[in-house]
């Protein structure tokens, strides 16, 4: 069987685990790869051994031989990439979030539907985690019950990253649309995909990113500028379903918390579980409340793990074997409530979105 070819547009960090997860991956060659920056491409291209590299995405998607795409840009050409690839016949595999806005998302929602069948598949990377995985499996065997509540939260305390994340208009977002959007996800997959009635949120831009702080380290993008930050540092919301079910969420670049924190728990009528940062199941049997810790290899979210199943995933979709679990209209619907959690905020009052 001819290998599938597959280019990789974007080729700043998250590439690496698009890259190295297509190398683990018998049926693929890393065939091309795009990057605004020349002299990036060209590295990329020569460490995974893909024949040709651009700095114009479109010289790469006029390749007939080229089957699929990794998107991994900035936010703000998700939806122009992905439509152009679908429009040249390759399918897509795009990073979250899908793109800055909900008119984007319908865009490409419309770009899939016109596409003869092209997959794309959206990078909520979270939902291929084994522990995510694992506890699918008891939430689909009714283990849990109905899952009526959820809360998830992501604080860093010292975190905006600078660069594009920290530009509103390359960004969409600060942490909301960054980190808000893989614990929002989570607990909506494993809340078996309820339809949004609401969101009410607020967002925050007290601190700033907080450039002064001293003698403490954090990630910093390549085009760091202390100076340039337009997104907010903070932002709550409650997520309200039609099914009368309901969704907790913080999430901070920058807070004056006493440490770093990742909590995403679901909570259903016959049990509940922590997903993160350790997977646990609790429930109840013989009058008895039980913790249950599953005997798996890593009960966090393993990150190189779960973007080998992401892949992995996809490239089954692309020979046809299963449907993609992050389709597009997923990720209308996280845009749906990223974006309503941001007009909640401005307006100051909740938003209906059905
Ligand atoms: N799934 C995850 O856990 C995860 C983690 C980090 C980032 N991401 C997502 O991946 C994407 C990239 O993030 P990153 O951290 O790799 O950023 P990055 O800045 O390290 O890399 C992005 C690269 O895209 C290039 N680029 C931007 N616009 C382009 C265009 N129009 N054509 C060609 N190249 C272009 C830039 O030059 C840069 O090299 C973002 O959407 C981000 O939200 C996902």
């Amino acid at each position: 069987m001819e290998p599938i070819k597959v280019g990789v547009i974007g080729a700043g960090s998250i590439s690496e685990m698009h890259f190295e997860s297509y190398q683990h991956h018998d049926d693929v060659e890393v065939y091309a790869v795009c990057d605004l920056n020349g002299q990036r491409a060209k590295a990329k291209a020569e460490k995974y051994g893909a024949e040709k590299y651009f700095t114009d995405y479109r010289q790469l998607l006029d390749l007939p031989e080229i089957d699929a795409v990794s998107v991994c840009t900035w936010n703000d050409s998700h939806a122009e990439i992905s439509i152009a690839a679908l429009n040249s016949g390759k399918h897509v595999l795009v990073e979250k979030p899908l793109c800055k806005t909900v008119e984007e998302a319908l865009a490409i929602e419309k770009a899939v539907q016109e596409s003869n069948g092209k997959v794309l598949q959206v990078g909520f990377v979270r939902r291929f985690g084994t522990n995510t995985q694992v506890l699918k499996k008891f939430i689909d065997a009714g283990d849990l019950g109905d899952i009526y509540y959820a809360k998830a939260s992501c604080l860093r305390v010292l975190g905006n990253p600078g660069g594009w994340f920290a530009d509103k208009e390359r960004s969409g977002g600060g942490p909301l649309i960054d980190l808000g959007v893989h614990v929002i996800d989570l607990c909506w997959y494993l809340m078996g995909k309820p339809k949004v009635q609401s969101v009410s949120g607020n967002t925050y831009s007290r601190l700033g990113n907080r450039s002064n702080v001293e003698n403490k380290s954090f990630y910093k993008a390549a085009d760091y500028d202390r100076h340039k930050n337009t997104v907010e540092d903070l932002a709550n919301a409650m997520i309200r379903f039609e099914n009368g079910a309901s969704l907790m969420v913080d999430v901070s670049f920058t807070l004056h918390a006493k440490g770093e924190s990742v909590a995403v728990n679901v909570y259903g009528e016959k049990g509940g579980a922590e997903v993160e940062p350790e997977l646990q199941i609790t429930t109840e049997k013989h009058n008895t409340i039980l913790n249950a810790t599953p005997q798996i290899d890593a009960l966090s979210f393993d990150f190189k793990k779960g973007f080998q199943n992401e892949i992995d995933h996809f490239v089954s979709c692309l020979k046809g074997d299963v449907e993609t679990i992050c389709p597009v209209q997923d990720g209308v619907e996280i845009m749906k409530i990223l974006a309503g959690v941001y007009e909640s905020s401005e307006k100051g009052k909740e938003i209906y979105l059905s």
